[in-house]
């Protein structure tokens, strides 16, 4: 089986090819970045126009590099939500094309399956596994009991933490998109220098909270005056230091939480765009090896969106059969839970 996977939730264009042997024969990302930095941030429309412009070129070159042509496809998937409907419309409906030209089977992917899945893809993780679920959107742990079946146990009830990260990347003068930015000026910096607040810390649940973070950074910068190099520095280790310490203490929650309902289950997996942050992996990892937990983190490339995840996803519900029709429209909204009444559907 060889599935072709597209990726346009949000600003990369990305297609990928991913057979059952969990082989990843091609993988190709094009980042908008350029286009959005003068902004700070994702413009919808200028995402949605420059797909239209490359999705074409991409899906050719990741065909081209895995020297396949369609007829040797098993099927076409295409992440339709969550996302901005632009970048959705333009994925969604590539691929539909595709399968019906082809007469492949056309699959929707959820872009929260699709990073749910990666340790599959990447590490052979079987169900049942505990999931850290960290991007630009999102921030959640979630039971994975299955392809289609998640049990979350917590998320964000304000700010997702990649929006955390690019917004302090924002406040400290750093550039776009925050994440490494961050991680790249607090290599250098002292996380004890600013004492940060860790909000949710302690409490019961598994929920997050990461407002209170990102406004008590914006004071510290606000009564500090003009920042130095180590200014920025020390801001932004103590910043990533408090996140460390939220995620670790929400995921302990979380882990008694899986045991409780899975004695034999022993992987903690983190995935999303956050989880290419080389000091939150090692803390978390950190909370594995206490809990006598296995720690799976897919390799950096595969943390960012990318073509091969949602290439693996469509390639798991093909599997079970789990295909979609072409009347299937893109959903900007699509919690992750709600999956599962698409699977008692099917
Ligand atoms: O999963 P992703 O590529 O897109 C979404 O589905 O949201 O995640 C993007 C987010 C951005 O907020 C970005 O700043 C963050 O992931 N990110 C990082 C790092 N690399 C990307 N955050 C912290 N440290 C990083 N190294
Ligand atoms: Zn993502």
């Amino acid at each position: 089986m060889i599935v072709l996977g597209i990726e346009t939730s949000c600003d990369e264009t990305a297609a990928a090819l991913v057979d059952d042997a969990r082989a990843v024969r091609a993988d190709i990302v094009l980042s908008q970045l350029d286009e959005h930095r003068p902004f700070g941030g994702v413009v919808p429309e200028i995402s949605a126009r420059a797909h239209v412009e490359t999705l074409d070129h991409v899906i050719a070159r990741a065909l081209d590099q895995a020297q396949l042509g369609y007829a040797e496809l098993s099927g076409i998937a295409a992440t339709a939500g969550p996302g901005l409907i632009g970048g959705l419309l333009v994925g969604v409906t590539a691929a539909k094309a595709i399968a019906a030209a082809r007469g492949l089977p056309f699959i929707a992917v959820n872009h929260l399956e699709a990073h749910a899945l990666t340790a599959r893809l990447t590490d052979d993780v079987a169900f049942p596994y505990l999931l850290l679920l960290v991007s630009g959107g999102h921030c959640q742990l979630l039971i994975v009991e299955g392809v289609g079946q998640y049990r979350r146990l917590g998320t964000t009830i304000d700010d997702a933490v990649g929006e955390a990260f690019d917004k302090s990347a924002k406040l400290l003068g750093l550039g776009y998109p925050g994440g490494p930015e961050v991680e790249r000026a607090a290599a250098g910096g002292d996380p004890k220098r600013f004492d940060l607040p860790r909000p949710m810390k302690g409490r019961p649940g598994c929920d997050f909270s990461f407002a209170g973070l990102k406004t008590a950074l914006r004071h510290a910068v606000a009564a500090h005056g003009a920042l130095t190099p180590r200014d920025v520095a020390d801001l932004a280790a103590s910043f990533q230091a408090a996140v460390g310490d939220v995620l670790a203490d929400r995921t302990q929650r979380a882990i008694a939480a899986f045991k409780a309902e899975h004695p034999s289950g022993d992987t903690l997996v983190i995935a999303g765009g956050v989880a290419a942050n080389r000091a939150l992996r090692g803390r978390l990892s950190a909370l594995a090896a206490v809990n006598g937990m296995r720690f799976v983190a897919p390799p950096q490339l595969l943390c960012t969106d990318n073509g091969a995840m949602v290439a693996w996803a469509g390639l798991e519900r093909l599997r079970l059969g789990l295909t979609d029709g072409l009347d299937f429209a893109p959903r900007p909204r699509w919690p992750l839970d709600a999956a599962a009444a698409t699977l008692a559907r099917t």
